[in-house]
């Protein structure tokens, strides 16, 4: 059991706040650890001197508060711009409970880190916005128990992203610590959707945490009169296939979410479940058999009034309010995976959710070990997320260019998408399609897009790229063949800045709105167009954004402000929004 506390557990237990949880949320000692010597000399058992002559100098006595969660960066001047490791530690009581297991469950650390419990390494991890757990019952003691944990967020070419990204490289641990109590045999993962044929049947997966077979699993979704059971099989899984009369399909008009029971042994667990089929229709997506306009918004994590990651359940309604407030249907959670507050909430209020992970622009596509990196990020979120009807695309990738290395690579990566999830539509944002002047027309030629679902176009028209003519003169020749969603496009404007609507240097909210009705001239003749997602909803925080006076490290292609306020491109869209409703 110890070699498999050392382990981070590869699997991630489903639904972990529907758990008996015991939340490590609060107040960490925290200590700036530049030089890397923490490790070494054993910070990560709470050492006292011993006699006289004994000292310690690298020691918790006195050190800093930080909360968690929470980026480090918003909560100290001095750590504003830090990029290296910060040690957290915290005392906790809790008692060993014979017959149980416990779970030491963390939802995101940014961006990789090794976890000590009681002077021992039970988890290490790199990824900062996927969970990742360990099973420390062997080590959990009764009474006082000391974890200490190395976070580090320096930017690596073998990282995903990697040395540069347009957002606030914010480290710390930024989401929830929990404990997790759990009978000796436990349900640990499920997965439960709507049978991809048939608009009535469900399809269930239910793994067991151990290998028993013919342990009996029982499924009831108590509103629809359904209880069924079945058997697991020697690897611990039992699998169904049940009618459900009655059942009503989630959708943004009617977002119904069903109480999912699940029981087995000793162990049950309810999580709220959706159901809706999503595919694609030669340029349609449908969503429950019906064509549907994809009213999108992409946002970051981030409250950025507080210029700190969001991660509470205040912040994620914050967040899907402004968007649904827009008139969307759609959010794309740019360019993450984002805490799970903020994609059951958003799936609560009837937002569809484009998620991706973070493979933003320069990836090293030659490295064996940054493709190990996408394979876990992609499981990961996938694992976390899988139960969630809201999401309906899956994006593998941000911005990158065609190659031999980039091909292979993605390729392999959705071949892999799809052994993990066949039950959703696979994408990608791209910046290659350009305008051919000779054709009259945009064109984009890249072999790894032709073998998704839908098309994502990130396009910025009248910003990075003049408008070769008038906007409504021009065609799209982009994949004609598939579902084209503009995943982004948008400049910059600084709130409360008027005036020169022809003027890219002005950074005014009237050339913004300019450049916006220009836009929504230019999609009128996109034919296959299924979706638009504007960039952004809100005005956010990257090191990218230099302009001293209109930017200052902000980013300020947002509709909104980075207080919430409406530029004049936020009544554009939502006036577009709402006819197309
Ligand atoms: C890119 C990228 C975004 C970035 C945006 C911008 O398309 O995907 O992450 O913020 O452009 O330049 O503002």
């Amino acid at each position: 059991m110890f070699l498999t506390a050392i382990l981070t557990s590869l699997s991630l237990i489903t639904a972990p706040y529907n758990r008996d949880v015991q939340l490590l949320d609060g107040q960490w000692s925290a200590i700036i650890d530049q030089y890397e010597t923490g490790t070494g000399k054993g910070i990560y058992i709470d050492k006292k001197p011993e006699g006289k002559t004994d000292f310690i100098e690298f020691s918790w006595d006195g050190a800093m508060k930080l909360d968690v969660p929470g980026d480090w960066n918003h909560q100290r001047p001095e750590l504003w711009w830090y990029e290296g490791t910060i040690w957290y530690s915290r005392h906790f009581n809790t008692e060993k409970e014979p017959g149980r297991r416990k779970l030491l469950y963390f939802a995101g650390v940014s961006c990789r880190c090794d976890v000590y419990l009681n002077g021992q390494k039970v988890a290490t991890h790199e990824g900062a916005f996927t969970p990742f757990q360990a099973d420390v019952t062997d080590i959990i003691r009764d009474g006082d128990n000391f974890i200490a944990v190395r976070v580090n967020n320096n930017r690596l070419a073998s990282a995903i992203p990697a040395m540069s990204f347009d957002w606030w490289n914010y480290g710390g641990i930024t989401r929830e610590v929990m404990l997790i109590s759990l009978p000796e045999t436990y349900i640990d993962t499920w997965f439960i959707r709507l049978s991809g044929n048939s608009s009535k049947t469900v399809e269930a997966e239910v793994q067991l945490s151990s290998n028993e077979a013919g342990r009996k699993i029982t499924i009831e979704i108590p509103e629809l009169g359904i209880r069924k059971s079945a058997l697991t099989g020697a690897d611990g899984k039992a699998s169904a296939e049940f009618k459900a009369p009655g059942l009503k399909l989630w959708s943004p008009g009617q977002p119904v979410l069903y109480s999912v029971r699940l029981s087995s042994g000793e162990d049950s667990v309810e999580d709220e479940i959706g159901f809706r089929q999503i595919v694609t229709d030669g340029t349609k997506v449908l969503l429950n058999g019906n064509p549907v306009f994809l009213r999108c918004i992409s946002f970051h994590e981030e409250i950025a009034k507080e210029s700190r990651r969001a991660w509470s359940e205040k912040d994620a309604e914050e967040l899907t309010k402004a968007a649904a407030a827009l008139g969307c249907n759609m959010i794309r959670l740019a360019h993450y995976p984002q805490n799970e507050h903020i994609v059951r909430m958003a799936e609560r209020m009837g937002l569809m959710i484009w998620e991706e992970i973070p493979l933003w622009q320069g990836i090293d596509f030659t490295s064996g070990e940054t493709y190990g990196k996408a394979d876990r990020y992609l499981t990961e979120m996938i694992a976390r997320d899988r139960n969630r009807c809201a999401i309906c695309f899956w994006s593998i990738s941000n911005e990158t260019r065609p190659g031999k290395d980039r091909d292979a690579f993605l390729t392999r990566l959705l071949a892999r998408g799809k052994e993990l999830d066949s039950s959703r539509l696979f994408t990608s944002a791209f910046d290659v399609a350009y305008y051919i002047k000779e054709a009259g027309e945009f064109q984009m030629k890249d072999s790894f897009a032709s073998l998704l679902d839908v098309i994502g176009i990130n396009k910025y028209m009248g910003w990075y790229a003049p408008w070769p003519d008038d906007p409504e003169n021009l065609r799209w020749n982009v994949f004609p063949g598939k579902p084209l969603i503009i995943s982004e496009f948008g400049c910059e404007a600084k709130y409360g800045r008027y005036g020169n609507a022809d003027t890219a240097s002005s950074w005014s909210e009237d050339y913004q709105a300019e450049l916006f009705k220009k836009n929504l001239a230019m999609f009128r003749n996109i034919d296959n167009l299924a979706g638009i997602s504007p960039w952004i909803l809100y005005d956010f925080r990257s090191p990218y954004r230099q302009h001293p006076a209109n930017q200052d490290f902000f980013n300020r292609k947002g509709l909104l402000s980075e207080n919430g306020e409406r530029k004049k491109a936020w009544y554009i869209i939502h006036d577009y929004y709402n006819e197309k409703k």
